[in-house]
Parts: structure tokens; C-alpha cells; sequence
């Protein structure tokens, strides 16, 4: 009975805290607290950064260090691709106009088996092409409508309304998502396609006990350290191997791969650019809090709302900033900084105040310094930019109405900005 009480107990607890925090969400300009974002052209010593050389050789390194150590973790080891599978190559995909392929990335350790499966469409040319690389939600079957696209039989979240139960898809799975993936219009525009499942790498769950975290545990170690990975880590770890795979692929043009992903993916997708040099470009759609959205400025998503909502993602350190934004010694406008000189696109949507469209634009404005520092353009606007109204330098930023999503207005401005950089 005791035991049945303080687990009630815990359970209210969780729940009533849970309510509480939605309650006090700022979501009126006028109630955001005052906050300091700490300057990126000031050395953590207090010197200044004036020279490319001092970036590069200093600031950036530091800079990398400390969202490694307390924010996204540390990668604990080494795990190349074991074996690459390729199960098709398809001529005559979208009515005879592109190159499908379907293959699978294996990782092995000891006895442990981990699959990644990779669908491509290629534009059909003699030249090697521009991809963009993009994590997909619920599986590769579902960005666009292809009998012949392998349904994934990992685990994805449950979703009866497209067909997936006890986490697993079914036929009614297929294009499910295409709405987000206009897969003609980027092939038409001379872009190649590459996706994953992001489950693939890690299943998106509080449970380390699956994915790629255990390849790396010593003898009864149940989760990772608490500087090492958590899921956020972890995908960013995968998009890189799927690089390491494009770099091997004779159709593919390895030095022009644009790293896509949406919400929770895009936080993915800038911290793998900014961890590996050979993303040639980074595109965040509405990747909000822990991903280009200031942290220290409090409007919508906060730290302490989204290590409790979703405790896997992030390394344990920074639990420390629950609440305690203040403390962070680095803040998100860093981490866009760290991809230039690389072309980098923010976009926000207006009815998306969660992710902090202002603490998007804010931050992208912010990481222009460095861009500028290093004889580049930056951001080309100085204050917010209408909605519907793209700004385009090294660093490219929209707010556009709609609801959070990631849509075919989005994708016309990536393909417009991929055409202004790698063509
Ligand atoms: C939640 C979460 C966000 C995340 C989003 C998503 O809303 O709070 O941080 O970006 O899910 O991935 O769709």
C-alpha cells in the first residue's frame, strides 16, 4: 500500500510539474526576462578574437569543446561501417527520370548488429551530384509514394492513423509523410536525395539499451557518461557516416552535401556540421531550443522544458542549466558559428513559437560575426525579415507563415540557396 501511495505520489508529481511548466511558458515578447548572450568575438579568457588564425586556432576549438562537454556529450569511440549492403540500383525511378537506391549501412561489434538503411534518388546525368542529406521521422517508405521503397522493420513510434502499431509499419505506412518531401522538384533542380530513418541510429526513446550507445559500454554499464552522448549525439554521429559512405559513391559529388533536418532533426543536423568539416552546407528548419534558438533568451521551449520532455537527447551535464540558463557558458549563436565559413540556412515558421522564431533569427544574426570576421557576408539583414521574405548571404534565414513542418515553400528556398553556393 505504501509503495502503491508514493508511487501515485511520484506520478502526480511528474504530471503536476509537467502542467506547470507548459503554464509558464513566455510566449509574450513583453514578459521575456533581460539576458546576456555571451559575445563570440571575446576570447573565454578576455582577449578578443580579431584574426581568422585566432578563430580557427583558439576560439572555435574552445568553442566546440564546451557544447561537447555540457551540452550535446562526447562521442565515446570509434565505430567505422562495417559493410555496406546495396540492395538496388533502379534506373527508372520517378517515371525514368532519376536513379533509386536502396542500401543498408552495417555496424558490428562483438555481437552486436546495428542496420542503417539509405534511400537515394539521383538525378540521371554523367556528373557527379549535389546531395542533400536529410533524416526522415517514421521510416524511408514514407517520404514518397514507391511501392518499392523497403519498409523499415524497425521500431517507430506508434501512429495508428498511418497504419503503425506496436511499433511497427504497415502497407498504409507508404507516403505517410510526402507532404514534407517533395522528392520531383529536388531531382528536377539537379539535386540528389539522401535518406535515413533517424531510429535507425537510435531509436527516439529514454532507453539506452538499443541503438548505436551500446557499441561503446564497458562490461554492466547501462547508459552513457554523464559528458558522453545522448540521442542528439548520436544521430549527428550517424549523418556522418552516411557521409563517410556518399564519399565512396561514384554518382554522388561527396564535396556539395547539404545537411538537412526539421525540429528536432535539425538540432541534429547543426551539430553534426558543426562536428564535421565535410557537410559543405548546414540547413536548420525550426530546429528551436537546443538547436538554433538561443537558450539563455526565455520564450517558448526552455532547457528545463526539454530535458524533462525528452531526458535521452542531450548529455547529462546539461541538466546543470535547468532553469539556470545563465550559467551556460556557451549559447547557440556559437554553435551556428561553428559551421562557417560553410553556407548555413535558418528558417523559422510563424506559427511556431515554440522553437523561438526571434531566438532562430537572433542567433543566426548573432554567429554573422564570425562569418564577417572571415571576409564573408553573414546574415544580410539586421532586423527580423517579413514573413515570407528570404534573406540570402553565407548565412540564409526565412520566417514563413504555417504551422511547424517542413514544406515546399521550405525546400524552394534550400534549393535557391544550394543553387547560389554550388553552382
Ligand atoms: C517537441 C520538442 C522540440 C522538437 C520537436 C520536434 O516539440 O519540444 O524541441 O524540436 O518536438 O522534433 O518535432
Amino acid at each position: 500500500m505504501k509503495r502503491f501511495t508514493s508511487l501515485f505520489l511520484l506520478i502526480l508529481f511528474v504530471f503536476v510539474n509537467a502542467y506547470a511548466q507548459r503554464e509558464n511558458v513566455i510566449s509574450d515578447e513583453s514578459k521575456v526576462p533581460a539576458y546576456q548572450v555571451p559575445d563570440i568575438l571575446t576570447r573565454f579568457n578576455g582577449g578578443k578574437v580579431k584574426t581568422e588564425k585566432v578563430w580557427v586556432k583558439k576560439q572555435r576549438p574552445e568553442i566546440l569543446k564546451l557544447f561537447t562537454q555540457e551540452v550535446y556529450g562526447k562521442i565515446p569511440g570509434e565505430q567505422p561501417i562495417s559493410e555496406v549492403k546495396v540492395w538496388e540500383t533502379s534506373e527508372n525511378a520517378l517515371n525514368g527520370i532519376a536513379i533509386r537506391k536502396q542500401l543498408s549501412l552495417f555496424f558490428r561489434k562483438h555481437d552486436r548488429n546495428l542496420e542503417v538503411n539509405v534511400l537515394m534518388y539521383l538525378p540521371k546525368t554523367t556528373k557527379k551530384v549535389p546531395v542533400f542529406l536529410a533524416y526522415n521521422f517514421t521510416g524511408n517508405h514514407a517520404i514518397y509514394n514507391d511501392p518499392n521503397i523497403r519498409l523499415t522493420e524497425s521500431w517507430v513510434a506508434n501512429n495508428p492513423s498511418v497504419g503503425i502499431i506496436n511499433n511497427q509499419v504497415t502497407e498504409q505506412s507508404r507516403a505517410s509523410a510526402s507532404d514534407r518531401w517533395p522528392v520531383d522538384e529536388i531531382i528536377k533542380s539537379g539535386y540528389g536525395l539522401v535518406t535515413v530513418y533517424y531510429g535507425d541510429v537510435d531509436p527516439d526513446k529514454n532507453d539506452f539499451s538499443d541503438g548505436i550507445h551500446p557499441f561503446f559500454y564497458s562490461e554492466g554499464q547501462q547508459k552513457p557518461q554523464i559528458n558522453e552522448w545522448g540521442s542528439i549525439g548520436a544521430w549527428a554521429w550517424g549523418l556522418s557516416r552516411v557521409l563517410d559512405y556518399l564519399e565512396k559513391d561514384i554518382l554522388v559529388d561527396a564535396t556539395k552535401v547539404a545537411v538537412l533536418g526539421h525540429s528536432r532533426l535539425g538540432k541534429a543536423a547543426l551539430w553534426a556540421g558543426a562536428t564535421d568539416p565535410r557537410f559543405a552546407m548546414v540547413i536548420s528548419n525550426e530546429s528551436g531550443c537546443g538547436g538554433a534558438a538561443l537558450s539563455k533568451r526565455i520564450f517558448g521551449e526552455t532547457v528545463q522544458i526539454i530535458n524533462t520532455s525528452f531526458p535521452h537527447w542531450f548529455c547529462d551535464n546539461f541538466l546543470k542549466y535547468n532553469g539556470n540558463e545563465e550559467m551556460l557558458p556557451v549559447d547557440q549563436h556559437m554553435l551556428l558559428a561553428l559551421i562557417a565559413p560553410r553556407p548555413l540556412y535558418v528558417a523559422s515558421a510563424e506559427g511556431d513559437q515554440w522553437a523561438d522564431p526571434l531566438g532562430e533569427f537572433l542567433s543566426a544574426k548573432y554567429a554573422s560575426a564570425v562569418y564577417e570576421l572571415l571576409e564573408l557576408e553573414g546574415l544580410p539583414a539586421k532586423e527580423m525579415p517579413a514573413v515570407n521574405q528570404p534573406v540570402m548571404g553565407t548565412i540564409g534565414y526565412h520566417i514563413r507563415t504555417g504551422k511547424h513542418d517542413l514544406s515546399l515553400y521550405d525546400w524552394q528556398q534550400y534549393i535557391r540557396f544550394a543553387d547560389k553556393h554550388f553552382k
